[in-house]
């Protein structure tokens, strides 16, 4: 008997002329011919409209909106959460076997029947290309459903050993005594269904707050649940724009019942969520202590060594800082590169400059181009005054620098040289196609490790480029914390499922791993029992 085993969803690769190209092409077409869709707030199963609505406009053509959503307010989020604890005893006592079946179902629709239809959600809502699209909204979706459920078998069969006649000692997994409250990104629509499926595969209840910038994505990802058979009332479907957000995010976190946060979005956010969950809970506002899972910003690295094999370093210098416009939470954007590498000829920097050149920029549903817009205004502004920052510091723009957003949100790529390696662009999260570069001297290597690591306010991801084995080993053991992701010889994005378990520390978050099963136990509350016979 060999058990089964979990694999990635293959990754399609959408070349011209192939079928999976046609197919995705003609969703797009559809979904541009519907537009604007309207999105309601799904309240046990059923759409529930507001007198409050807003728009998710398309960033790569902003005076198109991909859909109209409805805006929850403070008593419809009160309803929903008495209906989720309302509903969670049958969903908590469901046999587990038919809890993993919704899931996995999930994941086949996702896989199968929607993928192109939320790719395509994902393409005009969030400005991502069909590559960039189909490694998030298709397969990584898939992964973490599909290894989630894999991670909470292996969590249930965990049990004490029975090790003494006449007892037995028993583990029991509870979900926790509550509502989960998951609030959810722009920049992948993957997170937000995972943020909701890791509680809720656990017999958790949650309500779902999802970013306006993914709210279209995030909706489809909903309706599949649903669709798939997670029960009406178990997750909570509750959009509201950035303006109301800070007072429902507080309404819910001020319910008695809340019991935990599953949260991906910006350090400052996380910390004020932080904050007043310690207060209340200090309180003694709350049943109990309630879980915090949070994945934040990061300012990530790449440190290339006088031995790294230069091509290489810089391909992946290329990707990892502008692929989806370094709106990754693990992108790259700040290398420390070797003197010698830099300056020879055909090296890092020739090179970098070369491959930048190449890059087309523009409307992300046209195959061609490699970067599309930011996700909006405040995107948009954020990058080019963080350029102008880098500008009034010293640094030299070495490539890029502009934006134009007559028609969408366009940032060129970007290279900043500094000579300050703390300077602002080294150190603080841009969330755009802005590259800092700092040359070292090689001489100096045993200081630019400490440098990193002084700079690393943040410890999300970051890789090391050397052929040197020493090097690699030394560099890694010295910047420990400076990573929760640390890569050695590739880029410091795209972790995948099951493989590279994903999240920092230090300011990045609370490292608890997407992708992996440890995530799980943070929405569980274990229950020992011992029975004498
Ligand atoms: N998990 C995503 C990556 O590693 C953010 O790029």
């Amino acid at each position: 008997f060999t058990p089964p085993v979990v694999q990635n969803e293959p990754l399609r690769h959408y070349a011209p002329g192939s079928p999976e190209r046609a197919g995705l092409q003609s969703v797009l077409t559809k979904m541009q011919q519907s537009l604007p869709f309207e999105v309601p707030c799904i309240v046990n199963g059923k759409p529930v409209k507001s007198s409050s609505t807003a728009t998710q406009v398309i960033p790569h053509d902003h005076a198109k909106h991909l859909c109209t959503y409805h805006e929850a307010d403070e008593s419809l989020l009160n309803s929903a959460i008495s209906d989720a604890l309302a509903a969670k005893k049958e969903w908590e006592s469901m046999p587990w076997n038919d809890r993993a079946a919704i899931f996995l179902k999930a994941a086949e629709l996702v896989s199968g029947k929607y993928r192109y239809e939320i790719m395509a959600a994902t393409m005009l809502g969030q400005g991502k290309n069909a590559w960039q699209a189909e490694i998030d909204a298709a397969a990584e979706l898939v992964d973490f459903l599909r290894f989630g459920v894999h991670y909470v078998e292996e969590i249930y069969k965990t049990q004490p050993p029975r090790n003494a006649a006449g007892v037995w000692n028993r583990t029991e997994y509870r979900p926790l005594e509550g509502f989960v409250f998951a609030v959810t990104p722009f920049n992948f629509t993957a997170i937000g269904g995972n943020l909701c499926f890791v509680p809720a595969i656990l017999g958790n209840v949650v309500v779902w707050k999802p970013s306006p910038g993914a709210v279209y994505a995030n909706y489809i990802t909903h309706k599949i649940f649903l669709e798939a058979g997670v029960p009406p009332s178990v997750i909570q479907f509750l959009p509201c724009t950035n303006d109301t957000a800070p007072s429902f995010v507080a309404k819910a976190l001020s319910h008695p019942s809340f019991a935990g946060l599953h949260f991906t979005g910006s350090t400052h956010v996380f910390r004020s969520l932080y904050k007043e969950i310690a207060i209340r809970t200090g309180e003694g506002k709350y049943k109990g202590y309630p879980r915090v899972v949070g994945e934040t910003g990061g300012k990530n690295w790449h440190l290339v060594h006088e031995s790294a094999e230069v091509k290489n370093a810089v391909n992946q210098s290329v990707r990892a800082a502008f692929e989806y416009q370094g709106q990754k939470c693990s992108a790259l954007s700040r290398v420390y590169v070797s003197s010698y590498l830099w300056n020879k000829q055909g090296g890092f920097k020739d090179l970098l400059l070369a491959e930048i050149k190449k890059i087309k920029v523009g409307s992300p549903i046209e195959w061609e181009n490699f970067m599309g817009p930011v996700a909006g205004k405040p995107a948009y502004t954020k990058s080019l005054s963080y350029i102008q920052k880098a500008k009034d510091e010293g640094g030299e723009i070495l490539c890029g620098g502009t934006g134009d957003d007559s028609k969408g949100y366009y940032v060129q790529p970007t290279v900043i040289l500094t000579k300050d390696p703390k300077s602002l662009t080294m150190r603080e999260e841009i969330f755009g196609p802005v590259l800092t570069i700092y040359v070292y001297e090689d001489t100096d290597f045993e200081k630019t490790l400490d440098l990193i690591d002084e700079t690393s306010e943040y410890g999300l991801t970051g890789s090391i480029f050397t052929s040197t084995r020493s090097v690699l080993i030394h560099a890694s053991h010295r910047l420990i914390n400076a990573a929760g992701n640390i890569y050695y010889n590739e880029k410091c994005t795209g972790a995948v499922v099951g493989q590279q378990p994903f999240g920092g520390s230090r300011a990045s978050g609370t490292c608890d791993k997407a992708g992996s099963g440890s995530i799980f136990g943070r929405f569980l509350s274990a229950r020992s029992v011992k029975e004498n016979f």
